[in-house]
């Protein structure tokens, strides 16, 4: 059983002719994704919103019509996966580094559904390490900052050397002790100079769509 796939694909029926769709990043939105291709081959007519370069492409290979998110009145609904989902719906994203692009289309979107495995639900959000996306310029004087509220920010890296975003920033991954109110660290640390976004969404989900202990579909509002 793909759960993936399944959460993915009934993402997808929130879908209408029409539409203006952010499309996420990820493993599990790419699910949703192949079936719009699917669906726009069909006939269905929707403009995409990708959220990173990756995405971009996948939706310009399976040919789904993609628009600037400055060029439309409105972004109908937004599909994507999380990283981490609590009771109350808000997320840790940015696992796959596109969590600002993602964050600027979630808030815009008029229905944000997020599609999680039953894995990606949690009691409280902070197993996943918190991606914090930051101007490389003074990235040290910024990573003593948000160190300064208790938080252990590591800098991503590949082959030694510092990741970069779509949007050419550094992400730290960041673990924080419990005693820290999420809601509260999504605001602070956007306050640091330096940092551009972070992974918190907070009050931004609509519906995620998942899978129940028997691997029913649920969607939970
Ligand atoms: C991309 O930056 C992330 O926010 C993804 O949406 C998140 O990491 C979930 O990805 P998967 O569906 O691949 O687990």
């Amino acid at each position: 059983m793909n759960e993936k796939k399944i959460v993915g694909e009934k993402a997808v029926e929130f879908i209408k002719d029409g539409m203006v769709v952010g499309l996420g990043t990820g493993t599990t939105v790419y699910y949703s994704i192949i079936k719009l291709g699917k669906l726009v081959k069909e006939g269905l007519n929707i403009q995409g919103i990708p959220t990173s370069v990756q995405t971009e492409e996948l939706a310009k290979q399976l040919g789904i019509p993609l628009v600037s998110c400055n060029e439309v009145e409105q972004i109908d609904v937004a599909i994507d996966g999380a990283d981490e989902v609590n009771s109350d719906l808000d997320l840790i994203k940015g696992g796959g580094g596109a969590l600002l692009r993602e964050k600027i289309i979630a808030k815009a979107a008029n229905k944000f559904i997020v599609v999680a495995t039953p894995s990606k639900m949690v009691g409280n959000l902070g197993s996943f390490q918190l991606p914090v996306e930051v101007a490389p310029f003074g990235v040290e004087l910024t990573e003593k900052h948000i160190r300064k509220y208790g938080i252990n920010p590591i800098l991503r890296q590949i082959e030694g050397n510092p990741y970069k975003t779509d949007n050419g920033n550094y992400i730290f991954d960041c673990s924080f002790p419990d005693s820290l109110n999420v809601k509260e660290l999504e605001e602070k640390l956007n306050l640091i100079p330096g940092v551009v976004e972070n992974g918190l969404f907070i009050n931004m989900t609509d519906i995620v769509v998942s899978l129940d202990d028997e691997k029913n579909i649920v969607l939970i509002e």
